[in-house]
């Protein structure tokens, strides 16, 4: 019963009445076992996309930036450059194991202009008006009510700031969603983390009902051709959207590993498995305030 109440948390990227506390603490902690114990984190994607959704960001020298389940400080760190001395980027997050990498990067890097600070960003108080943009990297779907969490950023906007988040198609990462099609033969249906903003239009009209103006919307290919269907599994089978609540026998999870690989194997070409992953940049602005 439990297993089924901590799923029904991300069936709609928002809190479901009935949710306990102890729920929602047991998906924190799942994420927390997931990201505090990633020393390689960072890869070519990740800085791929990081970079990316700063530069569609456009900030601007001198501006205060806020940096979202910042992970290893990569958009924090790739705004902190833009927005120079002058600027001043917060990067928050929940794993400190994370935040303890981003905080090493830039006392390598001599940043001054840059910290970091340990928030969950379901509950993280923000004041209104305080910075000129709000960054979210491959981290929105994780929250657990993101149209709260979109409207908390729209009121912490200075007028005319912006919003600039990532998130996937609701069919990528195709090699996940394999994951969620095996492991359903097998009793254990995984809602899909990316349904609420899995389309362009659907990103829009969510960000219009909140309230933001100028919303656009860049699909970018990062795909990539996967090697090793054992690394594949390990990533989603560990991760909050996986198996790690999950009490199988091991021969249970053998056979569902088996099945899977059996699957990545049969869709895969001489180059490998093509893992489809359709990323949206979401740029909006808060609107600035008429002129009387
Ligand atoms: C895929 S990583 C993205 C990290 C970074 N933004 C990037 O682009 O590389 C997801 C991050 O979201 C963080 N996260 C997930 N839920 C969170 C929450 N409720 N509050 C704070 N951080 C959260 C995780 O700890 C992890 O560092």
């Amino acid at each position: 019963m439990q297993e089924i109440r901590d799923r029904v948390i991300l069936q709609n990227n928002t809190i479901t009445p009935g949710m306990t506390y102890s729920s929602l603490s047991a998906y924190k902690q799942q994420i927390l076992n997931d990201f505090n114990n990633r020393p390689n984190y960072e890869n070519e994607f990740r800085i791929r996309a990081a970079t990316r959704l700063v530069e569609l960001a456009k900030l601007q020298s001198g501006q205060h930036v806020l940096d979202i389940a910042t992970g290893t400080g990569l958009a924090a760190i790739a705004a902190a450059m833009v927005v120079g001395s002058t600027g001043r980027v917060l990067g928050t997050d929940f794993a400190l194991g994370m935040l303890q990498q981003a905080q090493q990067r830039i006392e390598v890097l001599g940043l001054t202009n840059t910290k970091f600070e340990e928030a969950d960003a379901n509950e993280q108080e923000l004041q209104s008006s305080q910075f000129d943009a709000i960054l979210c990297s491959s981290a929105i779907a994780y929250l657990i009510d993101i149209p709260t969490s979109l409207r908390r950023w729209h009121n912490a906007l200075k007028p005319g700031g912006v919003v600039a988040f990532s998130c996937l198609a609701e069919n990528s990462p195709t090699a996940s969603v394999l994951f969620r099609t095996v492991v359903k033969r097998y009793g254990i249906t995984i809602p899909n983390p990316n349904q609420l903003l899995g389309t362009p239009k659907r990103c829009c009209q969510l960000l219009e009902m909140i309230g933001f103006k100028e919303i656009e919307i860049t699909t970018e290919q990062l795909g990539f051709y996967l090697q090793n269907a054992e690394d594949a599994w390990a990533g989603n089978a560990k991760s909050a959207f996986g198996l790690q609540d999950v009490k199988w026998s091991n021969e249970q999870l053998e056979q569902c590993k088996q099945e899977y690989f059996k699957e990545i194997n049969q869709a895969s070409t001489e180059e490998g498995y093509w893992n489809d992953v359709t990323m949206f940049f979401v740029t909006a602005r808060k609107p600035s305030e008429k002129v009387t």
